[in-house]
């Protein structure tokens, strides 16, 4: 069984998120998403427009996601991938090069990203509506 890992906020869930986790699932069997806990965003300087358990909730109503876990630091990464036996991690290739550092490990892997459609702007959208 071969197992994935991804990593984001996933606010606003929308089609864009939904075709990379689409992608992701079918590089294997079993997707792993780390989801950025409210704390880790604010560190970020990025506030989600739903709470942590709302985006959690979102992501284990999808087909394609078999476990959500929380994503609390830039660090665990290297953890995850041990603790998870992951074969493979993923993101969009807005971090293409970024993850490089986990090839030792599993095989990296960046998809390109859905043009046209950001949690930011629907974020905007929402806030000024
Ligand atoms: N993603 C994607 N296509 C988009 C938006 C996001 O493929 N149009 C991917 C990202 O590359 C990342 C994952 O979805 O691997 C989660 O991204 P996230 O940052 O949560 O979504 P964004 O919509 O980019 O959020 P924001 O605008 O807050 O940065």
């Amino acid at each position: 069984m071969k197992r994935v890992i991804t990593y984001g906020t996933f606010d606003t869930l929308h089609y864009g998120h939904i075709r990379l986790l689409q992608r992701a699932r079918a590089l294997g069997d079993y997707l792993i998403v780390a989801l950025s806990t409210d704390e880790f965003n604010a560190l970020k300087n990025k506030t989600a427009f739903h709470s942590w358990e709302e985006r959690k909730a979102h992501l284990e109503a999808l087909r394609y996601v078999d476990l959500v876990i929380p994503e609390n630091t830039w660090e665990q990464k290297r953890d995850d991938v041990r603790l998870y036996r992951v074969d493979i991690f993923t993101m969009g290739d807005d971090w293409k090069g970024k993850f490089d550092f986990l090839s030792d490990l599993c095989e990296v892997h960046y998809m390109p990203r859905t043009e046209r459609i950001s949690s930011t702007m629907i974020r905007h959208s929402l806030n000024s509506a």
